[in-house]
């Protein structure tokens, strides 16, 4: 009996691929890019597991273009790009890496935030520039981040851990959740508010939801249009949350003062998008879980979920456990 075939759709740290070479024949997409959605649909046919990434789209027309597949795993904590209803319906366990990457991601999200108050990337642009010929008591200006008021949209993990590094900077703290979370509120010192009252208040709004219907778009002119004009708007959970043509209108009539992504709709931003070359708008290409001990650790995981998959196991972070034992997963393995 040979191994499961499993198909990596690019290059992940070795701490997965180790894993995943000891137990499976595996293929993997070696290029820069995702692999092309027609490659990705011929070379999967035959897998019984996959590991994806957030690029890569894994929708019906693909898991039924696999007969095999029994487990998809995702090395992301978001797994907005996985049809998980369409999974469960045929057997098909789904995971993804939670937990490893959310101080990681709040000590980004307050990186940026702190660079977008204190102005830091115009000030390496001046000085990589020339610009820089004296001490300018006017230079480059911007709000405190002590002693400020940070909104929360989502409080989650990553939002949890990001209120407290504002809590390091004496922040006062409001969030806002479809879930009210009165534990955290007494242990960190947080304030929950409506919405509006959150955008209302905050000198920084960061975003920690979810993409999902109910959020695609959640910062819209509407929601613009209730924020302080000197606030600054931080996101590291996914572009679509923000609606990017409200977001460059905000910015640019000064209805806002400033923004950070992480995450971009669409992503990845063209450069020749006006986004890109507004002073007040920073963009990162979605790095904000990128150390290097992270990314090993959700390679990793990711592993362990495949290979609990494909053993017919539930899975160490699973998505769906109600699939195990039913469809694919319950059929006799070739391998
Ligand atoms: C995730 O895990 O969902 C991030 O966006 C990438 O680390």
């Amino acid at each position: 009996m040979g191994k499961p075939k499993v198909y990596v759709t690019r290059l992940i740290p070795d701490q997965g691929l180790d894993l995943i070479r000891q137990f499976c024949d595996m293929t993997l997409w070696q290029d820069d890019l995702p692999p092309p959605r027609d490659v990705l649909l011929r070379e999967t046919h035959d897998a019984d597991g996959l590991v994806s990434l957030l690029t890569d789209s894994i929708d019906p027309e693909l898991m039924d273009a696999c007969p095999k597949l029994r487990v998809v795993s995702n090395m992301a904590v978001g797994f907005d790009n996985i049809n998980v209803s369409a999974a469960t319906e045929r057997g098909i366990l789904a995971g993804n890496t939670p937990g490893v990457l959310t101080e990681t991601t709040a000590d980004f999200a307050f990186a940026l935030l702190m660079a977008a108050a204190r102005r830091i990337p115009e000030g390496v642009a001046y000085v990589k520039a020339g610009k820089w010929q004296t001490w300018g008591p006017m230079l480059l200006m911007g709000p405190d981040v002590h002693h400020s008021t940070l909104g929360l949209v989502g409080l989650g993990r990553i939002g949890a851990e990001m209120a407290k590094r504002a809590r390091g900077f004496d922040m006062r703290v409001l969030y806002y959740d479809v879930f009210r979370r009165e534990d955290l509120e007494q242990s960190l010192g947080l304030t929950y508010a409506p919405l509006d009252d959150v955008l209302a208040q905050a000198d920084f709004i960061s975003i920690h939801t979810p993409l999902t219907p109910e959020t695609h778009h959640l910062m819209n002119r509407d929601r613009f249009s209730k924020m302080k004009s000197s606030a600054i708007l931080i996101n590291t959970s996914r572009g679509p949350v923000v609606e990017s043509d409200a977001l460059l209108e905000a910015l640019r009539s000064g209805q806002i003062a400033g923004a950070a992504l992480d995450v971009t709709e669409p992503e990845p931003l063209p450069a020749d998008h006006p986004l890109v070359s507004l002073p007040n708008c920073i963009i990162v290409p979605h790095i904000a879980s990128a150390s290097a001990a992270t990314r090993g650790q959700m390679a990793e995981i990711a592993a362990r979920n495949l290979i609990a998959g494909l053993k017919g196991e539930p899975l160490p972070s699973g998505l769906n456990p109600d699939a195990l034992g039913h469809g694919r997963s319950a059929l006799p393995k070739d391998w």
